[in-house]
């Protein structure tokens, strides 16, 4: 039988890949079909505001690739720059003058932000209706009673992953590896939700849990979203399992033009065979945190329309 450790019998557990680059493609495809319907229907172009603070290497090639993504959906898109040394009250009369900005559907503050700043107060004072990065505490309270809301873009592209490859959640153990607000707590509440994808068991994990191993062996879905380089081996994994690597760490490489190797958090080399499906790192999750971002800008400047009729 596929898949399964039968004693003298040989198996076989072909593995697929989780492509971002082919579904963030997709994901896109459709926005800027929708979008291109908004202006043909002589209503507003979607606009997305993004503020960066200060000069964080990651947060910079982010940002770069969500501006970029907003042009290619033919999506407006602003940038606003800040310095490091920026004070809260200036960040936070940047926030409420898009906030009252018409034209800005959606705004994200790219994270994390300088010491000085409190990234709870930030997250606070982004309006509610223009929360694109599903933060806020309206967006997580509604998403937590199965609401109509904006979703955190990782959460919901990994969802957008498991959907396009039709993989079955029904039943499944997922098991969640991290507890953070913008990746491993958000996915899990979505994983055990009455729909699809979800209505897994859903176990999460964290720094503080004696057996991981233990638990992650009867996973049939891993999602990893610890943040530390190669951490799950393969001798954590039970065979068939459906790995998802959110790890997007940079590693020092001289070999590399850069001087830095991107790592995700799963020993690829190692768990990839055991795996019905897996994500790649670069390629995989990180292209689809940026699909739901402008799906969740769409889903901004649409509503408008909806209120008012
Ligand atoms: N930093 C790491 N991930 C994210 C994200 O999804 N949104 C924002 N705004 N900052 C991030």
């Amino acid at each position: 039988m596929q898949g399964e450790n039968q004693p003298g019998v040989a198996y076989f557990c072909p593995m697929q890949l989780l492509d971002g680059k082919l579904v963030s493609r997709s994901v896109k495809e459709k926005v800027k079909d929708k979008t291109d319907l908004l202006k043909k229907e002589g209503k507003k172009t979607p606009h997305l505001a993004a503020i960066l603070v200060g000069n964080n290497g990651a947060s910079e090639t982010y940002v770069a690739s969500k501006v970029k993504s907003c042009e290619e959906v033919g999506f407006k898109s602003s940038l606003l720059r800040f310095e490091e040394t920026i004070s809260e009250q200036e960040l936070i009369n940047a926030i409420e003058k898009l906030n009252n900005d018409e034209d800005v559907d959606g705004i994200l503050v790219q994270l994390p932000l300088p010491k000085q700043i409190n990234e709870e107060t930030i997250i606070n004072i982004i309006h509610p209706d223009k929360d694109v990065d599903g933060f806020h505490p309206v967006s997580i309270g509604k998403m937590v009673q199965g609401l109509p809301t904006f979703i955190p873009a990782t959460p919901y592209g990994i969802l957008l992953m498991l959907e396009h490859y039709k993989i079955e959640t029904a039943g499944k153990h997922a098991v969640v590896i991290g507890r953070s607000n913008i990746v491993g707590r958000p996915i899990s509440i979505l994983l055990s939700r009455n729909s699809y994808p979800g209505n897994c068991t859903v176990t999460v994990c964290h720094s503080k849990t004696s057996n991981l191993k233990e638990i992650c062996l009867q996973a049939d879905i891993i999602v990893a979203a610890l943040g530390i380089p190669e951490f799950l081996k393969a001798d954590m994994v039970k065979e068939n399992a459906v790995v998802v690597d959110v790890g997007i760490t940079r590693v020092a490489d001289a070999s590399k033009k850069s001087g830095f190797a991107i790592k995700g958090d799963v020993d690829f080399a190692g768990v990839a065979p055991k795996c019905s499906y897996i994500t790649p790192v670069p390629g995989g999750v990180g292209l689809m945190t940026i699909a739901a971002l402008l799906m969740n800008t769409l889903m901004a400047c649409e509503t408008k329309y909806k209120k008012q009729a």
